[in-house]
């Protein structure tokens, strides 16, 4: 199936990346937000992302007003009508993806592909909220989409061969290394990393170290891009939080069970970088 109009659902960390990726990729992309002040938000990050690659050198202006030639915000569903695939990077919540598909296959031609962003959804379970469970699938980015070359691409139980293949041409498209990955909380990536980030949590919470030693160590003694804290701000504590719970409910091991200073600060509004704190203060 050509793909030439993507949709993205959201314009968080992630939506935000996501549809610069596109646009720049040169498909005509359309986010949408829940209202105009999240839309700016998520419009002004890719500006600065963008005008930021520029000053770096890294992007050229001719790359710079291509992309923002070829994008569009809007808060209304109903402009998603042309989109070949719809990709959803909203918050980690099953009942909101399940609101927001309604809404979107509503809008949609029924041949249009819906993917999901969703760090540790079940994907099958997703696809069966929809009525193309042929048609869905999982997209797994990872932040910031704009610099990480990985896309794991998980097929539903019920996604036909040929959206799988879509699913895979489309990241490549995008300048991405597919990977595939089955349709189990955290995929690969996370099944890893998220019980490495809430051990270093648990473990600063039994006096392991200062949050800047541990990440200090984990950086230059692992040669680690990130410090696990570092990078708990970076993902966002309540994203973090809502997987920790989904990986937990499916596998019932402690290793996944989310820190109570985890859920306290997620709690408090201590979200990372995104609130201006969260294990540090920005
Ligand atoms: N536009 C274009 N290029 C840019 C840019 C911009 N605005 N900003 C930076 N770059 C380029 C830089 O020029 C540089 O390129 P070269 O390597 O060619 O020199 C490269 O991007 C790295 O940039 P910086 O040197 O400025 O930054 P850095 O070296 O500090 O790296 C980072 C930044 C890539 C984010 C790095 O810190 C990193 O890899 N961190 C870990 C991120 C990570 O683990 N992400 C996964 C999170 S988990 C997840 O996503 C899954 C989930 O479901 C939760
Ligand atoms: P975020 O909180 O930064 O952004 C979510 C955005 O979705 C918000 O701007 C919110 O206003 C918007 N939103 C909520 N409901 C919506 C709706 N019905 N329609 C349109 N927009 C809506 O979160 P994020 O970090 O971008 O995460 C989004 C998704 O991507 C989650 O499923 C998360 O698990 C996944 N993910 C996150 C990361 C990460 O590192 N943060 C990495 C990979 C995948």
């Amino acid at each position: 199936m050509a793909i030439r109009t993507v949709g993205v659902l959201g314009c968080g960390l992630m939506g935000s990346g996501i549809a610069q990726v596109a646009a720049a990729s040169g498909y005509k992309t359309i986010v949408r937000e829940v209202n105009d002040a999240a839309l700016q938000a998520g419009m002004a990050r890719i500006k600065k992302f963008l005008a930021d690659g520029v000053a770096k050198g890294k992007v050229t202006e001719e790359a710079h007003n291509k992309t923002l030639g070829n994008l569009t915000g809007t808060t209304n569903t109903a402009d998603l009508k042309e989109c070949d695939i719809v990709i959803e990077a909203i918050v980690e919540n099953l009942d909101d993806k399940r609101a927001i598909y309604q809404a979107v296959e509503a809008a949609v031609k029924p041949e249009t592909i819906i993917a999901s962003n969703t760090s540790s959804l079940c994907i099958t379970e997703l696809a069966s909220a929809t009525g193309r469970p042929d048609r869905f699938g999982g997209l797994h980015f990872f932040n910031p989409v704009q610099l990480m070359t990985l896309v794991e691409v998980i097929r539903a139980l019920t996604t036909s061969e040929e959206t799988g293949k879509t699913l895979t041409e489309f990241a490549a498209s995008l300048g991405k290394e597919p990977i595939a990955a089955p349709d189990r909380p955290g995929f690969i990536v996370n099944r890893l990393l998220v019980p490495y980030l809430l051990d270093a949590i648990r473990e600063y919470e039994r006096g392991l170290g200062t949050i800047e030693d541990i990440d200090k160590g984990m950086k230059l003694g692992c040669g680690y891009p990130m410090g696990p804290f570092t990078l708990l701000d970076f993902v966002g504590l309540d994203t973090t939080y809502y997987i920790a719970n989904i990986m937990f409910e499916e596998f019932r091991e402690p290793r996944f069970a989310p820190p109570p200073l985890l859920k306290r600060m997620v709690l408090a509004g201590y979200h990372g970088r995104k609130t201006r704190r969260g294990f540090y203060t920005y």
